[in-house]
C-alpha cells in the first residue's frame, strides 16, 4: 500500500475549507492507502497566540472531528504530533538545512506576518515560530517516508519546499535518506474561498467570520452564512471564477456536499435564481453538519485517548527508526552504538 501522511493544526475551530479540502480526501483515501494523519499541536502555538487550555480542548476536539467524518481507527494511524517528540528533533536539523532565504519567501509567513501590528518604531514582534513553521512541516512529512500528502492548494508551497529540503539533504550526505513525497490536491475542494470575500480562502484566522463556515458552530447560524453569502448582480447560476467567484465558489462548496458535478449543478438550476440556489446549498449544509455534530458529541475523552493509544506504537517506532537513521548519516554520536 503507498503511504499518505497529513495533518490539520488545532488553532480554533474546524472550517468547512479544512473539511473540504483536506479531511473529506482522508474518509475516501483509507481503505487504499497506508495512513498517517495527526493533530499538528506543535504548528498550533507558531503564532503564540494560543493558551494552554484552547490547545488541550482542540487538540482533543481535532481527534472528535477526524472520527466524526469517517476516518476508522483501524484502517488509519491518528496521532497527536506533540506525542512523537521525533517531529521537533528532525525539524530543527531540517531547518539547519534551510536558508532565511526560502523561508522568508514563503507566502503564508507573509501574510500571517502581515497581521501582526507594527510598533510606534516600525518594528514589529513576530514570532519566530512562524518563520519555521514549514521545517516542523517537512519533518513532519519526511520522518513517514510518505509517497503522497494531500493538502488544500494553501500547502503546495511548503510541500515543494520539503521536497527541496529532502533532495537536497539526500545530495549533499550522498545518501537516499529521505523519500521525495508527492503532492496531493483534489481540484474540487483545494481552495474554498471566504463567503464574503472571494479573492480570500476561508479560514480560520480571517479578522471577521462573516464568511467563515465552523464546523461547531450552531447549524442555523452556518446556514444563514450561506444565505447571506455576498453574490454578483447577474442572478444567473453560472460557473465562471473570473466573472462570477462568488456563485462559483458556492457552487463549488455545492458539489463537494452534493457530490454532484459542476455542470450537473449549473444545469439543475439554469432556469432558477441565487434565492432557490442558496436555500438548497443551506439545506445540504443543515444535513452534513447534523450528521457530524451528532457523531462528534458521542466521543468521550476516554475514546479519544484510546484511539490515540492503538497507533501510537508503530507510529513512534517509524519516526524513531527514521530519526535515528538521520541522526546518524549526520554524524550524530549514538552512545548506545559507539
Ligand atoms: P491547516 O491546519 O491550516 O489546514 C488543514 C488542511 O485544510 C486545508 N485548507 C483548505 N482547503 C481548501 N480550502 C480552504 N479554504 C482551506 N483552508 C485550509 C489546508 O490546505 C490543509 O490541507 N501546515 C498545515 C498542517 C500541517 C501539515 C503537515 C499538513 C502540519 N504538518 C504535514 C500536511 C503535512 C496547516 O496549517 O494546515
Amino acid at each position: 500500500m503507498k503511504r499518505i501522511v497529513s495533518g490539520i493544526q488545532p488553532t480554533s475551530g474546524l472550517t468547512l475549507g479544512n473539511y473540504l479540502g483536506s479531511i473529506k480526501q482522508f474518509v475516501q483515501m483509507q481503505d487504499n492507502y497506508e495512513m498517517f494523519i495527526f493533530v499538528a499541536d506543535l504548528h498550533a502555538i507558531t503564532t503564540g497566540l494560543i493558551s494552554p487550555e484552547e490547545l488541550r480542548q482542540n487538540t482533543l476536539n481535532l481527534v472528535r472531528s477526524y472520527l466524526a467524518f469517517g476516518l476508522d481507527p483501524n484502517k488509519v494511524n491518528l496521532f497527536i504530533q506533540s506525542t512523537m517528540k521525533e517531529h521537533a528533533e528532525l525539524g530543527y536539523l531540517l531547518m539547519c538545512q534551510t536558508t532565511l532565504g526560502e523561508l522568508n519567501r514563503m507566502t503564508q509567513f507573509k501574510d500571517k506576518s502581515a497581521k501582526f501590528q507594527k510598533e510606534a518604531n516600525g518594528t514589529q514582534k513576530l514570532p519566530t515560530g512562524l518563520l519555521i513553521y514549514p521545517t516542523l512541516m517537512a519533518a513532519d512529512i519526511l520522518l513517514y517516508s510518505p509517497d503522497y500528502v494531500p493538502v488544500g492548494i494553501d500547502q503546495k508551497q511548503h510541500i515543494e519546499l520539503t521536497r527541496n529540503i529532502a533532495e537536497r539533504i539526500n545530495n549533499k550526505f550522498k545518501t537516499e535518506l529521505f523519500k521525495i513525497p508527492d503532492i496531493i490536491i483534489k481540484k474540487e475542494g483545494a481552495k474554498i474561498m471566504d463567503l464574503c470575500d472571494p479573492k480570500v480562502k476561508m479560514s480560520k484566522s480571517a479578522t471577521t467570520h462573516k464568511g467563515v463556515i465552523f464546523l461547531n458552530d450552531p447549524i442555523d447560524v452556518s446556514c444563514k452564512k450561506i444565505l447571506s453569502a455576498k453574490t454578483d448582480s447577474l442572478n444567473k447560476i453560472n460557473y465562471d471564477v473570473d466573472q462570477q467567484p462568488e456563485i462559483a465558489n458556492l457552487i463549488n462548496i455545492y458539489s463537494c456536499l452534493s457530490d454532484m458535478t459542476i455542470d450537473d449543478i449549473c444545469n439543475k438550476y439554469a432556469n432558477l435564481g441565487y434565492k432557490e440556489f442558496k436555500q438548497d446549498l443551506a439545506n445540504l449544509l443543515q444535513d452534513f453538519l447534523s450528521s457530524y455534530q451528532e457523531k462528534f458529541k458521542t466521543y468521550n475523552d476516554d475514546y479519544v485517548r484510546d484511539v490515540i493509544e492503538k497507533s501510537y506504537t508503530k507510529v513512534k517506532e517509524i519516526a524513531k527508526a527514521k530519526l535515528d537513521e538521520v541522526l546518524e548519516k549526520l554524524g550524530f554520536v549514538n552512545y548506545e552504538k559507539c
